[in-house]
């Protein structure tokens, strides 16, 4: 089939598999490194098994997108149209995985955390999107080649060119800046080009007549948000509480040509923690006090250090984290990511440096990803919020968007009353006696009373005016905007790089062996069901077992077609963590042969209680050693 199709007239849109300019699309990417290791030594290895080798892998990214298409993880979208930058198609593995990836963010966000997950319209009026600041600010600074007419990231020419934080420059700036270099699509110098803003939400109309402007999100957080009140309620007005939602979201990128890494279309995994102000030590810190995560603080980035280890409580009580909300989020985050199959040696967490963290923002990290062909990728995003959101929402929407905290003892307080004396003050100051009344009521007055404006004109009441009497009463509680701790996860990206990190290539007996190690719980088929002949009897069993294995929950999938070496190969590849192979041997003593994906090693198992078994080495409740 072909791959790309592009209509006369019209400019190639360089999509997830088109290898083309491989060197623009590494200059473009550039922007994003910061402190670059030696490329060398994060290049994926290909372990020779025979001879105990090691080479060097240099092409992962079309090894990787190649399999994904073959296999059906990630397929371009709508190919027979020629397809579209920025979107892609899950097929059947790959939704299995993603799916399986989405379960274990809600593990540790449902299950261990304890926070609902709601689900929000993808379109969203346009008053959320002018209090969120979207509508103003959600833009990237384009420009348009004069030659080959190309839109372009007019920041990452810049930064493509050792420009740091070309982002935060103005248009005119970055068109001054920009002029003398080349345009990364035809590589003709750019000349005097328009800088402009150009926003990323895309625009829709609600209801026909277009009379209702829409946007689809840009990310899934703003739900949670003006979903506040309502959350508030449900959680029993109580603070700290969270939601959750995984879901799409829209950004109209311009030249996305980073396949899975800059989607124009992308799945979020997003919290929302809703905190008091005045409290940000999290309940259960316990838990990762002594966690240890790789930390590149805004000092270290400074310095031009490499990341260093640091447990959570450390960097809490060094200041380099803001506070326990922050950190505990940054240590879940590590442990997230290393159970899906990220490599833990390329997984690092960058702080934000003053021109890249947002102003509202009490402290912000980036869980950043090593990628061969793409560096550092920022694939989770951890910030305190502040109350910006809540507040943001108070002002557009003129709503409450504060919670009620009761005092653990109502306090007294003590406020002073000053009552006008009309009787005195209407024949003092006719027309102007209600001003003056309102203008005592607002103030605290002296001893020799109070002078006011009114009508521009200074006016002196003195105390036989009115009353000033001392009252205390009891206060139950007070009103606070929470503040918002974000974890905000990419599953796109995280998806890629658990593809980058799992894929490995060997020789086994002379064979080339191309092998995705993907955690058990993460693979999209868990357990391969393989008859050794399409014949006596064997296929009967085999089906039994796959039938065993469902009822447990298992992904289970049956294969008899080809010599079994081929179809153990082929299940290695796709990631498939155990391979049950049904021989003659079994129609005697109802065992079978269980093959472990990794080690490559079998065992004899019963038929019986297979199913319940396979649950369990998918769960880790049991290891394939331990047999
Ligand atoms: N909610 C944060 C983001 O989408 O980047």
């Amino acid at each position: 089939m072909q791959l790309k199709r592009f209509k006369p007239g019209m400019l190639p849109d360089y999509g997830l598999f088109n290898c083309d300019r491989l060197s623009a699309v590494r200059e473009e990417v550039q922007y994003s490194l910061r402190c670059l290791p030696s490329p060398e030594s994060f290049l994926p290895r290909v372990y020779n098994r025979n001879r105990n080798t090691v080479i060097a892998m240099s092409d992962i990214y079309e090894k990787i997108m190649d399999l994904a298409k073959r296999r059906g993880f990630i397929w371009p979208t709508s190919e027979c149209y020629g397809s579209v930058a920025g979107f892609i198609d899950y097929g059947p593995l790959g939704s299995m995985m993603k799916r399986n990836i989405e379960n274990a963010w809600r593990k540790f966000y449902i299950i261990q955390e304890g926070y609902y997950e709601i689900e929000c319209p993808i379109i969203g009026q346009e008053d959320i999107f002018i209090a969120s600041g979207h509508v103003k600010g959600f833009s990237d600074k384009m420009c348009q080649c004069p030659s080959c007419r190309e839109f372009l990231r007019a920041d990452h020419i810049a930064e493509a060119h050792g420009v740091t934080g070309a982002s935060v420059l103005g248009t005119e700036d970055l068109a001054r800046l920009i002029c003398s270099l080349p345009c990364p699509a035809c590589e003709e110098v750019l000349g005097p080009v328009e800088v402009f803003n150009f926003n990323l939400m895309f625009q829709t109309a609600i209801g026909p007549g277009s009379q209702r402007r829409g946007y689809l999100r840009p990310e899934t957080a703003q739900g949670m948000f003006t979903d506040f009140q309502r959350l508030l309620r449900f959680y029993r007005d109580r603070l700290p509480f969270g939601a959750v939602q995984i879901g799409k979201s829209f950004r109209n990128e311009i030249s996305p040509r980073q396949g899975m890494i800059r989607l124009r279309e992308f799945t979020q995994a997003e919290a929302e923690i809703f905190v008091h102000p005045g409290e940000k030590d999290h309940p259960a810190f316990s838990r990762y006090e002594g966690y240890f995560v790789p930390l590149l603080s805004i000092t270290r980035q400074e310095e031009d250090l490499p990341p260093v280890n640091c447990t959570m409580g450390e960097a809490v009580r060094e200041g380099t984290i803001a506070n326990q909300y922050v950190a505990y989020y940054l240590a879940l985050t590590h442990q997230l990511l290393v159970s899906i199959g990220v490599n833990p040696d390329k997984l690092r967490f960058r702080q934000h440096l003053p021109d890249e963290r947002a102003h509202y923002a009490e402290d912000c990290w980036d869980a950043e990803v090593f990628s061969d062909r793409f560096g550092w990728v920022e694939t989770v995003g951890i910030a305190d919020r502040t109350d910006y959101d809540l507040r943001a929402h108070e002002r557009q929407s003129g709503e409450r968007f504060s919670a009620f905290i009761p005092y653990d003892i109502p306090r007294k307080e003590s406020r002073i009353r000053v009552t006008p004396d009309m009787g005195a003050l209407g024949p003092r100051f006719r027309g102007e006696a209600r001003a003056v009344a309102e203008a005592l009521c607002a103030s605290i007055p002296g001893p020799d009373g109070l002078t006011v404006t009114i009508g521009g004109k200074p006016v002196h009441i003195t105390p036989d005016l009115y009353t000033v009497k001392e009252e205390i009463s009891e206060v139950p509680g007070t009103d606070v905007v929470p503040h918002v701790i974000e974890p905000s996860y990419g599953i796109d990206r995280m998806i890629y790089a658990v593809l980058e990190h799992s894929y490995f290539e060997e020789m086994v007996d002379g064979e080339e062996r191309r092998v995705l190690r993907l955690p058990p719980g993460i693979a999209p088929v868990q357990v391969a069901v393989l008859p050794l002949m399409n014949r006596d009897g064997l296929p009967e069993i085999a089906r039994e077992i796959v039938d065993g294995a469902r009822e447990e929950g298992v992904i289970a999938e049956y294969d008899d077609s080809g010599a079994i070496g081929r179809r153990y190969r082929r299940q290695d590849e796709v990631g498939t963590p155990f391979a049950i192979t049904v021989d003659y041997e079994t129609r005697e003593d109802r065992t079978v042969t269980l093959r472990d994906r990794d080690s490559m090693r079998q065992v004899r198992v019963p038929v019986e209680g297979i199913g319940s078994l396979i649950r369990s080495l998918v769960e880790g409740r049991l290891s394939f050693a331990g047999l």
